[in-house]
């Protein structure tokens, strides 16, 4: 059997930067060397409030981003969740191997249910790691390449399949969390407490992959620096840390080198050349973005949802087997 990749995003917000560099950029090196799969979690999307509108134009927005970055659907099936019915159905029976006390754990339910309350928070946050375990057994992945804050989530799934095969036999493969170095968190150019978040409610959070050079120019010279003035690459200041790895990823050059660079500049210079760094950055993908057109889209994330569901009804009927349904 190939050697399997998952992972995926879902459609609720403009993709930023900091999902290319934690996420997407990591998933490029793997498309030769194993069976790669990479989905649009859209039924994860629906676990907070979406308008409908928005969130069909979002899927194929970020199919197109998945193509514009390099995901080759020649190598690799790119594929909507919600147009394999199996993803649904899993996460059903997994439910059923999952405990409170494991859900209870997830730290970003307890972040996202902050703001209004555990008690107000809908069930289906309260299950999204179930459902992004079924995700991941379902193709048997060996691998789960995500950014540092979704393992803990990968962990769920080992716990899952672990026990499922326990208590019906071996059946799922035990993924693990792929997080590169240099895949770290990006953070909030507003507040570097943060991380950098499509959903955040500043658009001074962020820098959106299709943002347009003045919107980047702007939002660079608006972020928050530390006290000083130097550049300086520092736990002890941490919004100009973020800053310099931003720079260090576009530019290929190590924080070591940017610092060298800019002995006795200022924020500013630094701040300006960070913004051009990144703005041609910017340019060449969404020349690649728009590249491809809605119908295109529409027809790829259709082959892959049939490659995807080979995989996912085998799997299926296997777990079916194991847990007694007639088949
Ligand atoms: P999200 O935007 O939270 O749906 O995350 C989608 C993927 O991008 C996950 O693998 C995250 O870990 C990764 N990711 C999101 N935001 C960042 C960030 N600021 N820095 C690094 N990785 C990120
Ligand atoms: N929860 C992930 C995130 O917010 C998205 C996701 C859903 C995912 N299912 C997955 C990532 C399976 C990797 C594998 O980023």
């Amino acid at each position: 059997m190939a050697k399997r990749i998952f992972s995926g995003i879902k459609p609720s917000g403009s993709l930023t930067i900091g999902n290319y560099i934690g996420a997407i950029r990591n998933w490029l090196d793997f498309q030769d060397e194993y069976e790669a799969v990479f989905c649009v979690v859209d039924m994860h999307a629906i676990t907070v409030p979406q308008d409908p509108k928005t969130l069909n134009k979002r899927t194929i927005e970020i199919a197109k981003i998945y193509l514009a970055s390099g995901i080759d659907p020649k190598k690799s099936a790119i594929f909507v969740q919600s147009q394999v019915a199996e993803h649904a159905e899993l996460a059903w029976i997994l439910n059923t191997v999952a405990r409170v006390s494991d859900l209870d754990k997830m730290t970003q339910f307890k972040d996202k249910s902050q703001k209004n309350g555990r008690e107000s928070a809908g069930v289906g946050l309260y299950d999204y790691p179930v459902l992004m375990a079924a995700d991941i057994l379902l193709y048997d992945a060996e691998k789960v390449p995500v950014g540092e804050d979704q393992v803990q989530h990968v962990e769920l799934a080992r716990t899952l399949a672990k026990r499922f095969n326990n208590n019906f036999g071996e059946t799922f493969v035990i993924p693990e969390p792929f997080v590169k170095k240099s895949g770290m968190r990006i953070r909030g150019l507003d507040d570097p407490t943060k991380k950098m978040d499509k959903s955040s409610s500043s658009e001074y959070n962020y820098i959106a992959l299709l943002d347009d050079a003045e919107s980047v120019r702007r939002k660079i010279k608006k972020a928050v620096t530390d006290s000083g003035s130097e550049i300086i690459y520092s736990e002890e200041k941490p919004a100009l840390k973020n800053l310099i790895n931003i720079h260090s990823f576009f530019s290929e050059k190590s924080p070591k080198d940017i610092e060298k660079m800019y002995a006795g500049k200022g924020y500013g210079e630094f701040k300006n050349d960070l913004a051009e760094i990144v703005v041609s950055f910017l340019k060449d993908f969404q020349q690649k973005y728009n590249s491809y057109s809605d119908e295109e889209v529409i027809k790829i994330l259709k082959e892959g949802a049939e490659k995807a569901r080979l995989i996912a009804e085998k799997k299926m009927q296997e777990v079916k087997k194991k847990v007694g349904f007639i088949i």
